[in-house]
């Protein structure tokens, strides 16, 4: 797309049908549309970065915990960008933004939902919705902070944890003082954990028994599950949790092409045998930790102390091959699509 056609046309991706198990592209269709006039209490940005989350595919399903896209409507995304034009007080020409702008590459928002960012020295726009996105390191922060709360030398399990989510909470639970075990599909994020995100252990779910391997590395048990996936991933890990630990449900990947027959852990009784509690979050439940957490990622940024691993793919027509393949396992960190 030439850049004098993207300022009057927007090119978005929308719902064609709503998918049955896997979101198949022709789920979703690319369209283009003129851009009507800016009403008062409007914002128009030119989108930068579009960020590929896993719980947008249970947004796809016309009823559930998230909000959820219509049929014809554009799939709803967080993103960055820039002001174009504004009709609505604390929005200029020029600004960096962030905020609910869906899969599209110039969104005409209401100023309520989204908020400005200052640009950090040395990074790209898109650590706003990576290590300092509100569905990434803030939820990373929240979940480890708030939720999980590991003390000095438990060990600490995560999966997905070469994702976007899991890549940061297991730094956060290292800061902590926790021995860090991170799970993942393939040789090259079990690697990349240990030699990359400086994890204490790696476990590849897809080549080894994930059972075992915790049953090697930590023989007194697990004292904090930090899970992203659940299914048979959540049930090996609960085999060998340690007394009095906690499971933490951040997300349920493995489960989210599935929404009206999600599968339970057939291990939950291991919870009551070693006296364990279980507990979900979702981080707009902590807005008060909002704060705290935006400050403390873009300190570690600054000072270079967190690991910082996004994927981004080119042009905003990819958006549906990304979400794809974020379910195929294929992204390492943050998942985005440059929108262009
Ligand atoms: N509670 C909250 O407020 C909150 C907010 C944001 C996100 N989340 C949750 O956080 C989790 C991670 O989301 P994210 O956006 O950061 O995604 P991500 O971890 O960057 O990407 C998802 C990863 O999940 C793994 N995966 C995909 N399908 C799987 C399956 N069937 N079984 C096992 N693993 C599978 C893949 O890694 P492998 O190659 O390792 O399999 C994939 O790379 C999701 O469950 C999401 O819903 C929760």
């Amino acid at each position: 797309m030439k850049m004098e056609e993207s300022l009057d046309t927007n090119t978005k991706v929308i719902l064609a049908k709503r998918p049955e198990k896997v979101a198949t592209s022709d789920c979703f269709e690319v369209i283009s549309e003129a851009l009507s006039p800016l009403a008062e209490g409007e914002v128009r940005v030119q989108v930068a970065y579009i960020s590929v989350d896993a719980g947008t595919r249970t947004m796809l399903v016309g009823d559930g915990f998230h909000q959820q896209v219509g049929l014809g409507r554009t799939i709803l995304a967080g993103g960055v960008g820039f002001v174009l034009e504004s009709r609505a007080e604390g929005f200029e020409p020029g600004q960096a933004v962030r905020g609910a702008l869906g899969a599209q590459t110039i969104a005409t928002v209401s100023a309520k939902l989204i908020e400005t960012v200052e640009p950090l020295p040395g990074h790209d726009l898109s650590i706003h919705l990576g290590a300092l996105g509100a569905s990434t390191g803030i939820t990373a922060w929240i979940g480890v902070k708030c939720v999980a709360k590991p003390k000095d030398g438990d060990v600490f399990v995560v999966s997905a944890a070469a994702g976007a989510v899991g890549s940061i909470a297991g730094q956060i639970a290292k800061k902590q003082g926790a021995r860090v075990i991170g799970i993942a599909g393939g040789e090259r994020k079990k690697a990349f954990l240990t030699e990359t995100l400086g994890f204490d252990a790696g476990i590849d779910y897809k080549a080894e028994d994930v059972t075992d391997q915790l049953k090697a590395l930590a023989p007194e048990g697990v004292n904090v599950f930090f899970d992203n996936v659940g299914g048979s991933v959540m049930d090996a890990v609960l085999d060998v949790i340690a007394m009095r630990s906690k499971v933490v449900i951040c997300g349920a990947i493995s489960q989210y092409n599935q929404m009206d027959q999600v599968v339970g852990p057939s291990m939950y009784l291991r919870l009551a045998e070693r006296q364990s509690i279980m507990e979900g979050f979702a981080y707009f439940h902590f807005p008060e930790s909002i704060p705290a957490a935006k400050a403390e990622l873009a300190d570690w940024v600054s000072r270079g102390e967190l690991v910082i691993a996004e994927e981004i793919l080119e042009g905003i027509e990819r958006y549906p091959e990304a979400l794809g393949f974020m379910f195929e396992g294929g992204n390492l960190g943050k998942l985005m699509v440059r929108a262009k």
